[in-house]
């Protein structure tokens, strides 16, 4: 990364939306299940390694787009917990390409002000990769800019397991009443308790599933189905997201603020 990203005070100042996009519309979050590295690779003859690694520069090329365009906070899939069953050399050099990685663009990370967050079962993973993971989150969480969170060997059944294992501690301690779970207090012990739930869902590849990404969170999204493989995912496949995500008119279960002026009988 080789130009500043945008923080919180500046955002109003040079969120340099692309022509076409209200910037007043923007979604605050996007969830991305970046998916087709293998296939971008076999398309070229390539080992499907090679596709993470061009799929490392696409998810910084979309991390600093959704920076310099105001979005607040970006939450990618990177390894699910059913990600394991791949052959161990694709998982071997997966974990060691997330430490490189981190590793190497940290510094830069954080004098870009980004807020760094990973969500899943994280003791499972290298040692190493670990205590890289441990240093990004404490270094970064006093950033003031974008919060860039990394769902690794995360799965969102595991992650509402997970909920339900700690509301029935506390409950068994008797620092909680069963009573008292409402879906507020349920989704304060989600990896996301600190994020909005994201407002737009984008899958590359063309695949339309969820694959055990964010179950909780997704309830109201809009959802948008890119063709494109993640490694070749650039501004103008953003671009196509949010257009159609200032498309959508979202109700939430209510109706379209046109319909409710009209008398329904
Ligand atoms: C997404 O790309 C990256 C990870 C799941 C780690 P894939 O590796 O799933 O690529 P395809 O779906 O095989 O093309
Ligand atoms: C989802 O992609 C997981 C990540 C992008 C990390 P997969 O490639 O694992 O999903 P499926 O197997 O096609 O559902
Ligand atoms: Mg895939």
């Amino acid at each position: 990364m080789s130009r500043p990203l945008a923080t919180k005070s500046d955002h109003s100042k040079i969120c340099e939306c692309p022509p076409g996009l209200d910037p007043r519309k923007m979604p605050a979050h996007i969830a991305v299940i970046m998916d087709g590295n293998g296939r971008w690779a076999k398309a070229r003859g390539l080992p499907r390694i090679m596709g993470h690694r061009a799929g490392v520069e696409a998810l910084k090329r979309t991390l600093r787009l959704c920076s310099d365009w105001g979005i607040r906070a970006l939450t990618v899939y990177a390894f699910s917990t059913e990600n394991w069953s791949r052959p161990s050399d694709e998982v071997n050099f997966l974990m060691a390409l997330f430490e490189r990685v981190l590793q190497s663009e940290l510094a830069q990370l954080q004098r870009e002000k980004v807020r760094m967050n990973f969500f899943g079962d994280l003791h499972v993973l290298p040692k190493r990769l670990q205590d890289l993971i441990s240093e990004s989150i404490s270094l970064t969480e006093r950033n003031s800019g974008i919060h860039f969170n990394v769902c690794t060997n995360y799965g969102g059944r595991r992650e509402l397991v997970r909920v339900a294992q700690k509301l029935a501690e506390r409950s068994s301690r008797g620092e909680l009443d069963p009573a008292l779970i409402d879906e507020n207090v349920f989704a304060a012990e989600l990896f996301t308790a600190s994020e909005v739930d994201p407002d737009l869902l984008i899958r590359t590849s063309g695949e339309r599933r969820i694959s055990n990404f964010l179950l909780w969170q997704l309830a109201y999204s809009e959802i948008h189905i890119s063709d494109v493989l993640w490694p070749d995912f650039d501004s103008s496949a953003l671009v196509k997201a949010l257009l159609d995500f200032q498309s959508r008119c979202r109700r939430f279960g209510g109706l379209d603020p046109v319909d409710s002026d009209q008398m329904a009988f």
